[in-house]
């Protein structure tokens, strides 16, 4: 059964949202959520066909307001142009949305410096890029604002294999938490979220390439057995960042169906005991007492 959008209608009407990354994937899902309860959205990303067949087709389907920009969060530069010209179109921004990414599996002592700095400097400079940028105009501004970073449950577990990934967003989930304090005071308030597996064709082709999207079933991983639905985290992402999440400042809210936790405990293993076996064991533990 499809997953209901959960605020009203006008939750986000007259708020203008800089989604990064916003033109596939999850970005996308939720940017376009956030145009159905009334916000003005700007898209941005490297890539101009992609970024401008999005903002039509979402436009259509929201009758919203979007503008795609054309922006390599790597460069400072390009991200000022960015603030620019949402400013330009919108006259104002009150969120960011930092999700644009990059990520690929690899055994670590395969990776070049290249390859490492390369995911660095997308995820974790790309996103301070972001954030710097639009912190200091809202702070010159004297304007209250909201930011909202997507990192992912091994931003503080950390996993093998995805290591630079893991590295830069552990940075980007620290950077959140710090200038929830640190900018409070300015009424900018800073939150992340923590997804588990939510399907897209840009993390599946490059963290499940071939057949391992069969071996490595992703929903066999999940206490709930299933994967995260992309109207879900919308549903997540739009109340963070409306004014029902007002008080909400330095956290990180898992959506996972309680994968993380899964791996984590020591005996979710005992997930395997067939059903008719604890009988005995229960025996056998009791029996452990004389
Ligand atoms: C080893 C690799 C590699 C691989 C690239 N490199 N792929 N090394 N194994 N599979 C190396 C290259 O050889 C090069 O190093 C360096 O990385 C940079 O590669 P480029 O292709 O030149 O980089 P670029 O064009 O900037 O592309 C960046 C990218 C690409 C990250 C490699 O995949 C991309 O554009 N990704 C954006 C979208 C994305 O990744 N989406 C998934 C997010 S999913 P050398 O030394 O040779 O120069 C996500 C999910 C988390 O984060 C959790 C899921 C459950
Ligand atoms: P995706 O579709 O590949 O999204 C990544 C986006 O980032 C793309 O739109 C890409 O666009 C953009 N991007 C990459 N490098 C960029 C750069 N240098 N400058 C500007 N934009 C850049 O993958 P996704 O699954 O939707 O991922 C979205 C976010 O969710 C990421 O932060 C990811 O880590 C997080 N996440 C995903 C999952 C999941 O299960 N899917 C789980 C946990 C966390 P261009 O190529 O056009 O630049």
């Amino acid at each position: 059964m499809a997953v209901a959008g959960a605020l009203r209608d006008d939750a986000l009407r007259g708020k203008t949202i800089v989604v990064t990354g916003g033109g596939t994937g999850l970005g996308r899902a939720m940017a376009t959520y956030f145009l159905r309860l009334g916000a003005q959205v700007v898209i941005a990303s490297r890539k101009l066909d992609v970024l401008e067949a999005a903002a039509k087709e979402m436009a259509a389907d929201t009758g919203g307001e979007i503008l795609p920009v054309v922006c390599d969060i790597r460069d400072s530069g390009q991200v000022e142009q960015l603030l620019a010209k949402s400013l330009e179109r919108f006259s104002r921004v009150d969120a960011l949305l930092n999700n644009a990414a990059g990520n690929f599996i690899s055994p670590t002592e395969r990776l070049s410096a290249n390859a490492f700095g390369t995911i660095i400097d997308i995820v974790l400079k790309g996103t301070a890029n972001c954030t710097l940028t639009f912190g200091k105009h809202w702070i010159a501004h004297q304007q209250s604002a909201s930011i909202l970073n997507i990192v992912t449950t091994y931003a503080f577990t950390g996993s093998a294999y995805v290591v630079p990934s893991a590295a830069a967003k552990g940075g980007v989930l620290a950077l959140t938490r710090s200038l929830a304090v640190e900018w409070g005071k300015y009424g900018i308030r800073s939150n992340a979220i923590a997804p588990g597996p939510f399907p897209t064709k840009g993390a599946w082709e490059r963290l499940l390439p071939g057949d391992l999207a069969q071996q490595f079933d992703f929903k066999k991983r999940v206490p709930l057995k299933r994967v995260g639905d992309h109207q879900e985290l919308a549903n997540l992402a739009a109340f963070l960042l409306s004014d029902f999440a007002g008080y909400i400042n330095g956290e990180v809210v898992t959506i996972d169906g309680g994968e993380w936790l899964q791996g984590a405990g020591q005996f979710s293993g005992l997930e395997a005991v067939p059903g008719d076996l604890w009988d005995d064991l229960e025996k056998m533990t009791r029996q452990a007492k004389s």
